[in-house]
């Protein structure tokens, strides 16, 4: 049986103080939106969820979260004319959420400036790739494709430059021979399942900061 993982992420410890007031933005499963959930029920994070911005009716991160009783709300990109539009729409709800800290969690849409730079060094990203390798979409496509043998995940702060803001935690996974994008992609989830809650530790107890 080959190894998950070459690195496994390190544990952390929650931050003291108030939980952390967190939004999510997710485009997809919601496998991350999940096992943030599941860290903080387990008191491994010290924060809540407030709501889950979701921008494909039928996300299933949204069937998640309510799950969760935690607020799920649909904004459809395409009801708004423009880039900042939409980005402002969003950005009412996390204000009415009184939101703290943004984790992007498989959401598939590029962020405004003005978005970015209403939560400076507040949003975190996770990547399926160990960054700055296959930025963009298709990131395990692209690791697959240009025959490496270690690929894996990222979790970043967002900037403006796409897949780019500093790194927070990565976690290294192999790529076998027989590889397919879903294998490989099913062995980095696995490991972003305990990525992100420990890179958002690091974030909100500001015990690692990149900058
Ligand atoms: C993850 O692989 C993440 O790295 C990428 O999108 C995927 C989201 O998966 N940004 P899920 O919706 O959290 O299950």
């Amino acid at each position: 049986m080959p190894p998950k993982s070459l690195v496994s992420p390190a544990t952390s410890s929650p931050q003291p103080g108030p939980p952390a007031r967190l939004g999510i933005l997710a485009s997809g499963s919601g496998s991350n939106f999940a096992a943030i959930q599941q860290a903080i029920l387990a008191q491994q994070l010290n924060a809540e969820i407030r709501c889950v911005l979701y921008n494909i009716a039928d996300a299933h991160v949204a069937k998640r979260a309510r799950a969760h009783n935690i607020p799920a709300i649909f904004i459809d990109h395409k009801a708004y004319k423009t880039r900042l539009a939409f980005d402002t729409a969003l950005l009412q709800q996390l204000l009415q959420h009184d939101i703290e800290w943004l984790l992007l969690a498989g959401w598939m849409r590029r962020l405004t400036t003005t978005f970015i730079d209403a939560y400076p060094n507040k949003i975190l990203n996770i990547h399926p790739s160990l960054l700055p390798s296959f930025p963009g979409l298709h990131a395990v496509e692209q690791a697959l494709a240009a025959g490496v043998t270690i690929s894996g995940c990222t979790v970043h702060i967002v900037t403006a430059e796409l897949d780019s803001g500093p790194i927070l935690a990565q976690a290294a996974v192999p790529v076998l021979r027989d590889d397919t994008t879903q294998t490989l992609h099913a062995r980095i989830q696995h490991q972003e399942h305990h990525l992100y809650p420990h890179a958002l530790n690091l974030a909100l107890s500001r015990r690692y900061f990149p900058y």
